[in-house]
């Protein structure tokens, strides 16, 4: 790689701070800028995972001046930090759309506005902005379900519907060209941030890239955060003795992906000239439902709670949604490497060695019912 210097912004989370570890294994100078926030970190953060050779700057991406500290000698600049939670987002609206789309603002001001030597830049995206992502009819072919209705989901039917006949649908790989209509605040700002960044990246010429990534999970992700992981989350509940709640009918499902694939695929769209100006999905391709994440945890933890499906459902989630991982395997030449059977056991096999963090589930459910959220 002909350049070094590398600013990760949310380098000390989940993803962060895994990538940290890689770029500086293959000789990155690598600086992060993070306000190591309570929410993910706890009241009292170190270091996190972060090496000694990573440069720390505490600071938030609401500020110019954090920013532009962090920016200086800068060749590359990996975009991270991010407030995260689907469910905390319908009601955090302002803070959700400040962090993220101000944050990326901010940061793409100062690009074009101040000198630097950035020449990349990787934001991450989501998957959140597909919403229900490519479906199949029967009689019409492909179609993009709208967010689901919330009579039907109270009368036990969580299918996502043709928007043309209102017959349930078979959900399919969603592609980069499929349709984006994000049906939560987090999505609608993870869109915002990729449009931004490809946007100002190709007027500055800049090589941008927006990696849409599905469910991260792996070892290193946060334990204390309630808002979003349900890896996480169901491993803390059951750790800490209690039963699992397993929202719908348990069918929903979810593409997850290892967090080193992830990695991996991160430092390619830095290197791949191909990639530049591109949206690209970071997946594994593999539909994964919720019922069959709670019972392997359950098994692999050894845990005596039940699990419960209990037919309640969250406003703005969606039904299921895997990625088509041709454009990543043609661009970036890359494929996951971590089934998921492989990638659980390691998480847990991670998890069993960690400080057991108090079970805040409960209350996150609490703040969306109190707002009508939840059903
Ligand atoms: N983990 C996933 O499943 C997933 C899926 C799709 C997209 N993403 C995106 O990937 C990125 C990283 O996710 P992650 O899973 O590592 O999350 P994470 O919560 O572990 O890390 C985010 C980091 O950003 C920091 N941060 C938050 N607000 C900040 C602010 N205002 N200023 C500076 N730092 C701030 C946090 O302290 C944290 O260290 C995010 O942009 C997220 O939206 C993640």
């Amino acid at each position: 790689m002909a350049t070094n210097n590398t600013l990760i912004t949310g380098g000390a989370g989940f993803i962060g701070s895994r990538l940290a570890i890689a770029l500086v294994a293959q000789g990155h100078q690598v600086t992060v800028l993070d306000n190591f926030s309570p929410q993910i970190h706890g009241e009292n953060p170190g270091r996190g995972l972060l090496p000694p050779e990573v440069r720390v700057l505490r600071g938030d991406v609401r500020s110019r001046d954090d920013l532009a500290a962090a920016l200086e000698g800068q060749t590359a600049v990996v975009h991270l930090a991010a407030e995260t939670g689907t469910g905390q987002s319908m009601y955090e609206i302002a803070r959700y759309s400040e962090v993220n789309v101000g944050g990326t603002a901010e940061l793409l001001d100062l690009l074009t506005n101040t000198p630097h030597s950035v020449e990349r830049i990787v934001i991450a995206s989501s998957r959140a902005i597909y919403g229900e992502g490519k479906h199949q009819c029967a009689e019409h072919g492909v179609v993009y379900p709208l967010a689901r209705a919330e009579a039907d989901m109270a009368a036990g039917d969580f299918a996502a519907k043709c928007p043309i006949c209102g017959v349930a649908t078979e959900c399919v790989p969603t592609d980069e060209n499929s349709r984006i209509h994000p049906t939560s605040v987090y999505g609608i700002t993870k869109q915002v941030q990729e449009q931004l960044v490809l946007t100002v990246g190709e007027s500055l010429g800049l090589h941008a890239v927006a990696l849409r990534y599905q469910n991260v999970y792996g070892p290193g992700q946060s334990l204390k955060n309630p808002y979003t992981g349900i890896l996480s989350i169901f491993s803390t509940q059951l750790r800490n003795g209690g039963g699992l709640t397993v929202f719908e009918d348990g069918r929903e499902s979810r593409d997850f992906v290892y967090v080193d694939d992830v990695v991996a695929a991160t430092m390619r769209a830095l290197e791949s000239p191909a990639a530049a100006g591109l949206a690209i999905n970071v997946g594994s391709g593999v539909r994964t439902d919720v019922s069959t994440v709670a019972h392997t945890i359950k098994e692999l933890l050894d845990a005596p709670g039940a699990i419960e499906v209990t037919g309640n459902f969250r406003l703005g989630d969606i039904r299921d949604n895997f990625a088509d991982m041709t454009r990543a395997r043609e661009v970036l030449d890359f494929t996951p490497t971590v089934d998921f059977a492989t990638g659980i056991a390691r998480f847990i096999g991670w998890v069993q060695g960690e400080e057991l963090a108090e079970d805040r589930f409960a209350r996150s459910i609490d703040e969306l019912k109190a707002r009508g959220l939840y059903r």
